[in-house]
């Protein structure tokens, strides 16, 4: 049985007082929440201030990036070790917007989930085409490459640790959605490559989130489906009414 997981990814948004209201209000109405994990990933200069928030309640923290090195001359970055010192849990790999916007590639993706995973944080794997790659039929090659390359040099016992998140590109931010059928297909994709790469076992064990304008109205859907076990969302999570309600699957 996979444990459904929300989690919200709240990008370049809010302050440290609204990061804190924010978190303050989740943790209140969560406090005895079991249904599902409950991730947040606030900006790095809330991290300790939202894990402040939620102390003692199951609502765990997670960080949007990380640097795949501990400690060293790199300026700018922050590693697994000092986001496990802050209070994460989690951390996002790979999100779309880092690979679009700062060209990274899976190679550097795949160094992040080692460090992330040795430093003893989940990480969060975010994977998804674009629309022209769907629209010219390589989605599923790019799929392949993005968990082959994302996922190179893992042990079966560190992927218990891993969450995929399938995130197609022209979903994100756009209101468009993926239907159930779409995201099911893809997700069924994906845990089929899984089990090639690990076991059979492996692949039935793994979390994967489905992500791209998940909303209200259409988790329920989205949760009916086999390989979906949750979701990664951006702008719905901002506010705390309705990433409650996604939380728990209430259209
Ligand atoms: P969205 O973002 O829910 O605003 O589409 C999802 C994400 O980028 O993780």
């Amino acid at each position: 049985m996979r444990k459904p997981l929300i989690a919200g990814n709240w990008k370049l948004h809010k302050t440290l007082s609204e990061s804190r209201a924010l978190a303050t209000d989740l943790a209140s109405c969560l406090r005895n929440f079991a249904a599902a994990d409950v991730v947040v990933a606030p900006v790095y200069t809330a991290l300790a201030t939202v894990a402040e928030a939620l102390a003692g309640t199951p609502v765990k923290l997670a960080a949007q990036n990380c640097y795949p090195e501990e400690t060293g001359a790199f300026t700018g970055e922050v590693s697994p070790l000092l986001l496990k010192d802050a209070g994460c849990a989690y951390v996002i790999i790979g999100h779309s917007e880092r690979r679009q916007l700062l060209e990274e590639s899976d190679h550097f993706i795949n160094r992040k989930l080692i460090k992330a995973l040795e430093t003893g944080l989940k990480p969060i794997l975010c994977i998804g085409e674009t629309l022209q790659e769907r629209e010219s039929d390589q989605m599923l090659e790019v799929l392949t490459a993005q968990i082959k390359g994302g996922l190179a040099n893992l042990s079966a016992t560190h992927m218990a640790e891993v969450v995929i998140a399938y995130e197609p590109v022209w979903a994100i931010g756009t209101g468009k959605t993926a239907t159930d059928e779409q995201a099911q297909e893809a997700h069924s994709f994906i845990r089929g490559l899984l089990q090639g790469l690990f076991t059979p076992e492996v692949a039935a064990a793994t979390r994967m989130l489905d992500g791209g304008s998940v909303k209200p109205n259409n988790i329920y859907g989205l949760m009916a489906m086999d390989d979906i076990d949750g979701a990664l969302v951006g702008g719905a999570s901002l506010k705390a009414e309705d990433f409650l309600r996604i939380a728990r699957f209430e259209s």
